[in-house]
């Protein structure tokens, strides 16, 4: 499985209203972008549609969560089938956010993967350690049980069709919105590390071919390094996302 391009991509969160997102869309439109660069943006979901009527059509939209069902008595849920009617192409599941403010286990995360995939968008899968985890020394273990609970949901599926479809973000609890980043050192042990995994348990044409992109305080005056790490495919960013400098980390590698 070939790798894809770079990719950068945001999460604005529970961030703009709508005005506040015209303007953004306008600043990507005008903007001189690499075109080796995959980007997706992923505005809250009552946004989608705007966003996606008026940015430029080389980037993607993404959503920032969805269920595992495709329709029912779900009250205030979204469906992956509504994020794609929409007009997203990618979903961001396993944030921590989730995670920890509402709960989401590792089954959930993989149900809510599978039925992404199953309804044809591409997914931005999320693990990721707390500091304590990595002090004593856990940080593995607790990744790669988040990645067991995806490949076990989705083994069922045609391995290399759906595992194209599947960007790892590996997204240290304590680099996000903390100003911490992951050392350029520390994001390539663990996407190296992750990637081995991927090999051992799925396939390693799907390891090889697997985008693995770094989140956690990324802003410009870090990417550049990261980037450059063999194993660091891509770039997931908060905060800076919603700032000018989007932009230039867009275009990181020129
Ligand atoms: O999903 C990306 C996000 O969690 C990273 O946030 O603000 O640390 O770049 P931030």
């Amino acid at each position: 499985m070939a790798r894809g391009k770079f990719i950068v991509g945001t999460n604005f969160k529970m961030n703009g209203s709508r005005a506040f997102l015209q303007d953004l869309v306008e600043n990507l439109n005008r903007a001189d972008l690499d075109s080796n660069v995959e980007i997706f943006i992923s505005p809250p979901s009552v946004h989608i549609n705007h966003v996606r009527q008026n940015l430029r059509k080389d980037i993607a939209v993404g959503g920032q969560n969805c269920f595992w069902k495709s329709s029912g008595a779900y009250t205030g849920e979204i469906s992956a089938e509504m994020l794609k009617d929409a007009g997203a192409e990618y979903v961001i599941l396993g944030h921590t956010e989730r995670r920890t403010l509402f709960k989401e286990s590792d089954s959930h995360i993989g149900l809510k993967v599978a039925s992404a995939l199953a309804a044809g968008l591409k997914v931005i899968a999320c693990i990721g350690e707390t500091l304590s985890e990595r002090e004593s020394n856990t940080t593995l273990q607790v990744l790669f049980r988040q990645l067991q609970a995806i490949v076990d949901h989705i083994q069922d599926l045609n391995q290399e069709e759906k595992w194209k479809d599947v960007v790892i973000a590996y997204e240290p609890v304590w680099a996000i919105g903390t100003g911490r980043v992951a050392t350029p050192k520390q994001a390539q042990e663990v996407h190296a590390a992750i990637r081995r995994r991927v090999e051992e348990t799925v396939e390693g044409s799907v390891a090889e071919g697997m985008r693995i992109i770094y989140g956690g305080s990324v802003n410009l005056g870090n990417a550049r390094q990261l980037a450059r790490e063999k194993d660091v495919d891509g770039l997931f960013v908060g905060g800076a996302s919603l700032k000018p400098e989007f932009v230039e980390i867009c275009n990181v590698l020129r």
